[in-house]
């Protein structure tokens, strides 16, 4: 049986549960994959849990516990300073950055020194600057399907077609769940700032609801599309349209929350305006070898884009055999089990990448 030794770098909800996972499928994956994950270390910011053998099941069983009660690894027995995981960068080990920082890319470049793979589902170091970024576009050892899409096959799709020598036109879709169901309110005539107020209690938004309305987490998505499809866009080539103006962006965010009312009647404005033209309002990402723009778009009400609802995902391939009706993947674009599942799934292939 192939052993993949696994360091997680960030213990939160993926991390977390993407441990459950590995516990549960063991059996699924021995037989169908025929290899078996040893967790070897589990970091979060506060340390790192150790043992190159592999950590005991009763240590990760004591350090799911720990997340499940709101508890850092440091609480454990037997935890180390985080540095200690560069000792884990052994050639064949497979880390997974399961963080949202973007201060890994350091040791995420040690351990491709080290001859070890890596599975990320931390978008930042792809939507660096292409510089910085292009190392993990062309290391043979590197793999982001969560990235983009959560556990929807999108980056697996747009590798097939690469694979089989389609030319990529324009990718294009909806990609962010919060902004879907911001516009599924919009269409109905809740107010925008109602529906800001309760994306953001039912959780659908950050804490901090203007990291969503900034477009920038849709901006690295269609970033990381172009570069995968191997265009090496920059953040310049791309035009972001942010729902919400700048002079809000040093308020706090009640002061925020309390201000945006006056966003309401403008909104309500360019839903009308489109409704009265045929079209409906989405958070549209498009992206071409040239150039891409992410921002509030009128489209179709009877398009794919139109009739899509609340909080789902979409996205569209445009190539030079799916030309006139574009390759589409629809589904959730996020949830921490299909996105861990994700992560799972390029373990597994990473891993048995290497024994061909
Ligand atoms: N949840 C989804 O549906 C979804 C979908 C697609 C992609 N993703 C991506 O998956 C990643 C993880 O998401 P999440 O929801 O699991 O986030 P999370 O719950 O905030 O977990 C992040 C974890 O990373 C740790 N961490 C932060 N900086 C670190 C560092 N420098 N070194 C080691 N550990 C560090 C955090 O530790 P502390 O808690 O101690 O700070 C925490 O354990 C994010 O990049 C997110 O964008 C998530």
């Amino acid at each position: 049986m192939h052993e993949i030794r696994l360091i997680f770098l960030g213990f939160g909800n993926v991390g977390s549960t993407l441990l459950r996972q590995v516990l549960e499928t063991r059996e699924t994956v021995a037989s169908r994959a025929g290899v078996q994950i040893v967790p070897i270390a589990l970091a979060d910011i506060s340390g790192v849990l150790y043992n190159a053998q592999g950590l005991p099941e009763e240590t990760l069983r004591a350090a799911l516990q720990a997340v499940a009660s709101g508890r850092l690894l440091e609480s454990l027995p037997g935890v180390l300073p985080l540095d200690a995981i560069r000792s884990a960068l052994q050639p064949g080990v497979i880390l997974a950055d399961l963080t949202a920082s973007p201060h890994t890319v350091p040791i995420l470049k040690a351990a491709l020194d080290a001859g070890c793979g890596l599975v990320l589902a931390n978008k930042l170091p792809l939507a660096a600057p292409w510089e910085e970024a292009r190392i993990f576009f062309e290391h043979p050892k590197v793999r982001w399907e969560v990235t983009v899409g959560a556990g929807l096959p999108v980056i697996a799709t747009l590798n097939y077609l690469l694979d089989t020598g389609d030319q990529i036109t324009a990718i294009e879709g909806c990609m962010s769940g919060t902004l879907g169901y911001l516009c599924s309110e919009l269409e109905q005539e809740v107010p925008y700032s109602s529906a800001v107020r309760r994306a953001r209690e039912l959780g659908y938004t950050e804490p901090d609801p203007r990291e969503d309305l900034s477009g920038m987490d849709v901006a690295r998505k269609a970033l990381i599309l172009a570069r995968t499809a191997g265009w090496p866009l920059d953040q310049e080539n791309l035009a972001v349209e942010s729902l919400y103006p700048r002079e809000l962006a040093s308020l706090t965010v009640d002061e925020f929350l309390a201000a945006i009312e006056r966003l309401d009647e403008e909104y309500a404005a360019r839903r009308a305006r489109a409704w009265n033209e045929g079209n409906i309002l989405r958070y549209v990402a498009r992206v071409t070898p040239q150039a891409g723009m992410v921002g509030l778009t009128p489209v179709p009400r009877e398009s794919a884009l139109g009739m899509l609802r609340g909080p789902g995902n979409h996205f569209a391939f445009y190539t030079a055999r799916y030309n006139e009706i574009p390759l589409v993947i629809c589904g959730p674009g996020a949830g921490r089990e299909v996105t861990a599942a994700g992560v799972l799934g390029d373990i597994i292939e990473l891993g048995r990448s290497d024994i061909r």
